[in-house]
């Protein structure tokens, strides 16, 4: 899509997060689209005017007084001579001037002077974003009608993991396209929308298409005790499937995530059950019915020990070690796709091979019975097994989609859209996403 002849004014502020904008700025250009730079003084600390410059090919505005700025083109018109302003990162700060409508600043002066939308991308750590005055001051914003996109959920900069990364580069441009391809903006921010009733305990901003719907995620491996300390477990790290949790709690969806063990937190908005086995998954999953979709996600042993041991094995001196006999773990997959009064209307399933990746995932999508199977490949070599990224493909009835490598979040959030574009088959499409959706 081309944002050929957009002009966007960036405003850059001062978190960690800025030096993303220097890639944002190049996708905007590269698609047309013509930027303008505003750097706040935090800004200029994070990423140099000049590097800003070099990708913008314009000056860098900083100084609200100076007399040579003013002169070539003042904050008003640096302000209304753009189509959309665009604020990435938005940090807490920032996001606390505008709320209040402080001028104190070119950035925040040119931000209370437009007649244009403004866009906003929250970037800052969890605690910051989770504060009641950052919610506070998002609701205010929303409510004057500042579009918002993002933050995601992920590790942070300070070692901390939740909400407050910023959307990447590419998910700001695609909101921008978004928010251009509407073409009736005006009316989009004139009945700006809340997230969520309540703002304040919301984990999520932007559109909501699976607000009223309830979808079950698995996530993490499974372990299944030997004996009171030992057990048998795989390598999965429940980052893929937690990331889901979150990604359609973004969406507005009531999310129940039945989680094995894993060394993560829980994802925001999301209701957590904690369980070690496979049955207890099993049990948790069915309580968790009924459901509009079930993700199951989880790397779910398939065997179990026939008899586990009520007192820890002894190693006996010059005895022989112990065999286990393993039986079968219940399928959950198999189970909900079956499941005869309560089946989700969509069953996604996951394959985790080392081999055949696709093929084996087309067969046991059919075997399982479930609708889609998100199939990928996780040999030693990929770093797929605990690692950040994901190589996958969707596998939905006769439709193989083979994606590209992105992040786990990445992977998350395309997947969540999905499947809101199919509950929601019937009224919208994922395409109809909507900034003004409730
Ligand atoms: C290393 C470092 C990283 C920071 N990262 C962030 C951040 O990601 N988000 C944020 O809201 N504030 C962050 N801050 C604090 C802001 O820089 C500070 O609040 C500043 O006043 C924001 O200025 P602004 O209003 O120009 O954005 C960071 C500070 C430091 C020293």
């Amino acid at each position: 899509m081309s944002l050929g002849e957009r002009r966007i004014l960036l405003v850059i502020g001062g978190g960690i997060a800025a030096y993303k904008t220097l890639d944002l700025i190049r996708r905007l250009r590269e698609r047309g689209a013509s930027v303008r730079a505003i750097l706040t003084r935090a800004a200029a600390e994070f990423v140099t005017p000049l590097s800003v410059a070099s990708l913008t090919g314009d000056k860098v505005y900083q100084d609200l007084f100076s007399l040579t700025d003013e002169a070539e083109i003042g904050h008003i018109e640096l302000s209304r001579a753009a189509d959309l302003l665009v604020v990435a990162p938005a940090t807490a700060n920032l996001m606390a001037r505008m709320a209040a409508g402080l001028a104190d600043d070119l950035a925040t002066t040119a931000l209370l002077a437009t007649d244009k939308p403004v866009l906003i991308a929250p970037a800052m750590n969890v605690r910051m974003w989770e504060h009641r005055a950052t919610r506070r001051n998002l609701a205010q914003l929303q409510e004057d009608g500042v579009l918002v996109v993002g933050p995601n959920e992920g590790p942070m900069a300070c070692n901390e993991f939740g909400f407050g990364r910023m959307a990447e580069p590419l998910e700001i441009v695609a909101a921008i396209e978004k928010f251009f391809d509407r073409g009736d903006a005006p009316q989009a921010l004139a009945t700006p929308r809340l997230a969520s009733p309540d703002p304040v305990s919301a984990p999520v901003t932007g559109p909501q298409p699976l607000s009223g719907k309830r979808i079950l995620v698995t996530s993490g491996p499974t372990h299944e005790p030997i004996d009171p300390v030992r057990y048998l477990a795989n390598r999965s790290s429940g980052k893929q499937g937690h990331a889901i949790a979150g990604a359609l709690a973004r969406l507005g969806a009531e999310v129940v995530l039945v989680s094995g063990p894993v060394a993560l937190p829980d994802p925001a908005g999301v209701e957590v059950v904690h369980v070690e086995t496979a049955d207890q998954m099993l049990r948790a999953c069915e309580a968790a019915l009924p459901v509009d979709a079930a993700i199951c996600a989880a790397a779910v042993a398939d065997w179990r020990v026939a008899s586990n041991a009520d007192e820890k094995m002894k190693k006996q001196p010059g005895g022989e070690p112990p065999s286990l006999r393993l039986v079968e773990n219940p399928d959950i997959l198999a189970t909900l796709s079956h499941h005869a009064s309560a089946r989700p209307r969509l069953v996604v399933g996951f394959a985790a091979e080392t081999q055949n990746v696709v093929e084996f995932a087309i067969t046991k999508r059919i075997r399982k019975g479930c609708d889609w199977i998100v199939a990928n490949d996780v040999s030693p070599k990929t770093g797929i097994m605990g690692g950040d990224a994901n190589t996958v493909h969707l596998i939905t009835g006769g439709n193989i989609e083979d994606w590209p490598e992105m992040s786990k979040q990445d992977v998350a959030q395309r997947l969540a859209s999905r499947i809101a574009g199919e509950l929601n088959a019937t009224t919208m499409t994922a395409d109809d996403m909507d900034w003004d959706q409730p």
